[in-house]
């Protein structure tokens, strides 16, 4: 029995084997049957942060375990609202889950959760901080379509402060072995200190503050968010922000062979739609792998792997 909090709290041969894990499942179609390593046990999906992607395949890959799914959506929804602590909260759910898979605004939410519950807790999106379920996707579909995850040029894109895909993403990174790592983004969306010194502490050859055009013809995988408008400090910030940087078909004229880029969507203007049907796009093959990895890491929360 597990916590999923941070993606470097797993070591590089535990993210394998959930990949292992995830491969099978899809050889045997299992994320399309089912596989009743979880039945009677209760998964509660607490998101206190609006999701489709994640709560929807982690509900489907709970389902394919044959476990209950328990759903919280919103405050709004909750005691939340009547002034009850998340503590207290957590403590509720607690009683009656086996895993508890929490999104919410604050950083760190996860991890305090994890502090008082004695199920599993699997972070589904902490504020800017983590999102270390949607890193294990988008490192399965890098191996998936480049055959390795190490040797490779990675450039990250967009809002690199606060999307914390992009932050786990790299954090993910330090767990392997990449050629380099390149940077892009509009400055005030600058990269956080502390992941820039844990990339530098793993090694990782950086170069920070690019120009997109240049990253897209040096990457082998691109990874690219939207800017999170909600956690912008202030609303005219995204105004003055908005269309700062836009990846279209033109640009990738020069690209490698062989580029894919990735994306944990939802998108709105930063990746042409025109790209959809191009080889570099890999953002819907990442939806594909959701509900395998996230059957693989729910089995493994709850110990049954
Ligand atoms: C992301 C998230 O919630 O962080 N979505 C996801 O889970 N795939 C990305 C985003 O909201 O931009």
């Amino acid at each position: 029995m597990r916590d999923f909090i941070d993606v470097t709290d797993l070591t590089k041969e535990e993210v394998l084997q959930i990949f292992e894990i995830a491969r099978e499942i899809e050889t045997k179609k299992l994320h399309k049957s089912k596989w009743c390593l979880l039945e009677d046990k209760v998964v509660t999906l607490a998101f206190f942060e609006p999701s489709t992607r994640t709560r929807l395949t982690f509900e489907v890959a709970a389902k394919r375990l044959c476990a209950h799914t328990m759903s919280v959506v919103g405050e709004e929804a909750t005691s939340l609202m009547k002034g009850e602590s998340l503590a207290d909260t957590i403590r509720v759910l607690d009683t009656f889950s086996d895993v508890i898979v929490l999104r919410h605004k604050y950083e760190g939410a996860s991890r305090y959760a994890s502090e008082i519950a004695n199920a599993p807790v699997i972070n589904a999106g902490d504020g800017r901080r983590q999102h270390p379920t949607q890193t294990l996707i988008d490192l399965y579909t890098v191996e998936k379509v480049k055959g390795t995850i190490d040797d490779l040029v990675y450039a990250v894109v967009g809002d690199l402060r606060y999307a914390r895909t992009a932050n786990s993403f790299l954090l993910g990174l330090t767990l392997f072995k990449p050629r380099a790592v390149y940077l892009a983004y509009p400055p005030p969306l600058a990269p956080r200190e502390e992941i820039i010194e844990r990339l530098e502490e793993a090694g990782i050859t950086l170069y920070v503050n690019r120009n997109i055009q240049e990253v897209l013809e040096v990457a082998d995988v691109v990874y690219v968010t939207r800017i999170q408008r909600e956690r912008l400090p202030d609303p005219r910030e995204y105004e003055k922000l908005k269309g700062s940087y836009r990846i279209t078909k033109d640009m990738l004229r020069k690209a490698k062979e062989g580029l894919i880029i990735l994306h944990p969507l939802p998108r709105t203007e930063e990746l042409d739609p025109a790209i959809d049907d191009t080889p570099y796009a890999a953002y819907f093959k990442q939806v594909e792998s959701a509900v395998p990895i996230r059957m693989a890491i729910l089995a493994k929360a709850v110990g049954v792997l």
